[in-house]
């Protein structure tokens, strides 16, 4: 494997930290640049500052080898770097388009100390036509510099964040710049052939969670799953994707409303519509809906985008509007057993966007915790990664417990909010025991309806 090559990583997020620790521990010199102090120092001390599973492990083996050199100076890294992944965060503004504040300062820095043949790297989730301005950005710069531009969008899911990276789905590689494609495409090669000796069961856990497939094994057919295109096809390619997702669970939430109204089971109901391999099962999972850092700031990002070019795209603001109304849907199902009143005390299971991960921006399950709040009930919750985070949004009224047994005491609902494997490997006697009440509304369809029914829970699902 030819690992000589120096490799920099701007931005720490999920995606950047995830690579910079994968890539070091392949056996590449990777310096990974932040300008936050504090997620540089956790860096530094060989751990993580949010929760992945087995990430802590990457980043400690990482800076033991002396292979992962956090930063906070370009200087220092970027001289030395023939590549350079830009991970930085791209939020959205008020408007719903992409605020590329930071795409642009990382571009510039790094363009003040780059050497000549940098490959300079997007892996951050960017408006398709950034890339060309990037380039302009760049050579503004640094208008001697020989550089190439290369779009690399970043596939993988929070909560499975290291075994995605190691067991990557697909490689989209978009640039006028055929030799540098080949490039990247052989850092991630590398990877593959180093993550061939690795037990991934054991980074597995989430992975695959929305999806009754199994996810590819890391052993076979490397070279089929990488995508070549052209720059703007790739930058389109990772909005799309993550567009047609959310249009996905949204349209699955849709029929989950009628499915209740008629007396269907929206699990049935698309166990045989995924059924068609031309259709799939992965990601028409009802529920309260989609949230996190890359859904919905992507679907508005593709709105903002189209608008810019005169297009509109109702496809997208009905899945945007579907979304939104889960809130009330599950809120309904709260209400239809109790009345909004602080003797009625709701415990919300599960805080994160999803699980796996201590993420907790656009939550569904905060949002519903405080809709419920400011409706009347008195609401507790609990996290088993994400309280802290939790906190900062949630309603001030609203009590968070560390204990599971604490949060359900005495309540006279329990929503599970989002999917937890601790909370979906509960004794529900034991919780009915220290309940109240009797009412479990399954915000994520996971649970066993018939079994909680004999227990004597008044079940209510989404569309089932
Ligand atoms: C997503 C994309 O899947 C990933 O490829 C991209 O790189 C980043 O955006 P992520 O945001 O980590 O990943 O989470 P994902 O697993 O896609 O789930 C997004 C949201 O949809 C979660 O809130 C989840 O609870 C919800 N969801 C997902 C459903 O409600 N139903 C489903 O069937 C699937």
């Amino acid at each position: 494997m030819n690992k000589d090559l120096t490799v920099s990583i701007v931005g720490n997020g999920y995606v950047g930290l995830t690579t910079a620790a994968v890539l070091s521990n392949v056996g590449y010199k990777v310096y990974t640049v932040d300008i936050d102090k504090s997620k540089i120092e956790t860096i530094k001390s060989g751990k993580s500052y949010f929760f992945e599973t087995g990430l802590d492990n990457f980043v400690k083996k990482g800076i033991n080898s002396g292979n992962l050199i956090p930063t906070l100076s370009y200087k220092e890294a970027i001289p030395k770097s023939d590549v350079i992944f830009s991970c930085v965060g791209t939020p959205d503004k008020d408007d719903g388009s992409s605020n590329l504040e930071f795409i642009f300062a990382a571009a510039k820095e790094s363009a003040k100390y780059a050497k000549d043949g940098l490959i300079y790297v997007q892996k951050s989730t960017v408006p398709v036509g950034t890339g060309r301005n990037v380039i302009e950005a760049i050579q503004e710069e640094n208008p001697n510099l020989r550089f190439s531009y290369v779009s690399n969008p970043e596939f993988l899911s929070e909560g499975s964040a290291l075994f995605d990276t190691l067991n990557m789905d697909r490689i989209v590689v978009g640039s006028d710049d055929k030799e540098s494609v080949e490039i990247v495409v052989k850092i991630f090669r590398n990877a593959n052939k180093f993550a061939q000796d690795i037990d991934l069961d054991r980074y597995k856990d989430y992975a695959g969670f929305y999806s009754s497939k199994e996810t590819k094994s890391s052993k076979t057919d490397f070279e089929d799953r990488i995508v070549r295109t052209g720059l703007e096809s790739a930058e389109l390619v990772k909005v799309s994707a993550n567009a047609f997702l959310a249009l996905k669970i949204s349209f699955a939430n849709s029929i989950a409303k009628l499915a209740d109204k008629v007396g269907a089971d929206i699990t049935e109901v698309m166990n045989g519509v995924g059924a068609d391999h031309r259709i799939g099962r992965s990601f028409l999972y009802a529920g309260l809906g989609w949230g996190g850092g890359c859904f919905p700031k992507d679907v508005s990002g593709l709105i903002a985008i189209a608008k810019e070019h005169g297009l509109d795209m109702p496809i997208m603001t009905s899945a945007i509007d579907e979304n939104s109304s889960m809130i009330n849907f599950v809120t309904s199902k709260v209400k239809k057993h109790t009345t909004p009143n602080k003797n009625n005390t709701v415990a919300i299971l599960g805080l994160s966007f999803k699980p796996g991960t201590s993420d907790i921006r656009r939550s569904q399950s905060i949002k519903l915790a405080n809709k419920l709040v400011s409706m009347g009930y008195s609401v507790q919750a609990c996290d088993p990664k994400a309280r802290k985070e939790a906190k900062k949004t949630l309603d001030d009224r609203v009590i968070v417990f560390k204990s599971l047994e604490e949060c359900v005491k005495g309540v006279s609902v329990v929503v599970l909010a989002t999917e937890w494997k601790e909370f979906l490997r509960l004794d529900w006697k034991v919780v009915k025991d220290l309940m109240e009440g009797n009412v479990l509304v399954d915000g994520r369809n996971r649970l066993d309806k018939e079994k909680l029914e004999n227990m004597g829970f008044r079940y209510e699902g989404v569309g089932r």
